[in-house]
């Protein structure tokens, strides 16, 4: 079993609670700084034993786990990240909204000589999804009656936008595309140059998350969209990928992790 700390305690640190066991997972852990641990939070349905509880990130408080996996907020995630690189703990990170601090984080922790695991999102089928992606990209580049944008929804609860998601998919649009030099995410009061492209983001109901991308043309339509159904699919990811950075030092991202598997 590998023992594992959760740092945060909303939707997806519930989801990883209940589908630890099935992983081959225990959780011996769980630090959420905010809000305090109500046993009432853990699905009654589910066998997951209640463990320790902790507000702070401490030694004691992680309670030997072999890896800590960070679904928090935004704001909390950098100062969970040096915590949990200070006390050498290795770690999976899949919250988003501070990929603009990578480079600074991943240093850190390849100095640590931990184990590091990052992601905007863990569904294999995402993974696979953006490979989709940057082939349709580099199969229409060439037909120039055929312009692209993409649209990522998301449930109300959302801290961030754009998604982390949407943010990956960009970088690999603009990268496959000899057309497209820049993303536009914000409000158009004007047309699109044609070296943009426009990624629209939309926050309501339930959505646990969408990303589109269309091709368009004069005739015709062509879209690609991953949507994902349960959150489950990102916890899945999360504890496989728990497993696999238990033992081994320096930094991956999800797609990294995919790809060794693979080969
Ligand atoms: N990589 C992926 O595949 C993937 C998939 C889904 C979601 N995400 C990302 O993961 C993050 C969490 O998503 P979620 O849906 O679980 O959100 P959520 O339901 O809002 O849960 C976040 C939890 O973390 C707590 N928290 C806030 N500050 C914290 C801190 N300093 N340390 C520890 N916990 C803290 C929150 O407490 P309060 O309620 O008091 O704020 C809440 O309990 C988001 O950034 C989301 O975009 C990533």
């Amino acid at each position: 079993m590998t023992k594992i700390c959760l740092i945060g305690y909303g939707k997806m640190g519930r989801m990883i609670h209940q589908l630890a066991e099935s992983k081959a997972c225990e959780v011996v852990s769980i630090i959420d700084p905010l809000t305090g641990f109500d046993a009432s939070r853990v699905d009654p349905n589910s066998k997951a034993i209640i463990p320790k509880y902790a507000s702070e990130i401490t030694k004691e408080s992680l309670n030997d786990a072999d890896v800590a996996i960070d679904f928090s907020h935004p704001t909390a995630a950098i100062q969970n990240l040096e915590r949990l690189i200070e006390l050498g703990q290795n770690t999976v990170v899949g919250t988003t909204g501070w990929h603009e601090q990578l480079s600074e984080i991943t240093a850190k922790a390849e100095t640590a000589q931990i184990g590091f695991l990052y992601g905007a999102n863990f569904s294999i089928g995402m993974n696979l999804f953006s490979r989709l992606v940057v082939s349709a990209v580099a199969v229409f580049d060439s037909f120039e009656d055929y312009d692209l944008y993409a649209l990522e929804k998301h449930h109300a609860q959302k801290q961030d936008s754009p998604s982390g998601t949407a943010i990956e998919l960009a970088k690999l649009i603009l990268s496959a595309s000899s057309r497209k030099d820049k993303v536009v995410w914000d409000k158009l009061d004007r047309r699109p140059q044609p070296d943009e492209f426009h990624f629209a983001s939309i926050r309501g109901g339930s959505v646990p998350g969408t990303h589109s991308l269309f091709f368009d043309s004069p005739a015709d339509t062509i879209e690609l969209s991953h949507t994902v159904r349960s959150r489950a699919t990102f916890a899945h990811g999360a504890l496989m990928a728990a497993r696999w950075i238990a033992d081994k030092k320096g930094v991956y991202s999800f797609s990294e992790m995919i790809q060794e598997i693979l080969c």
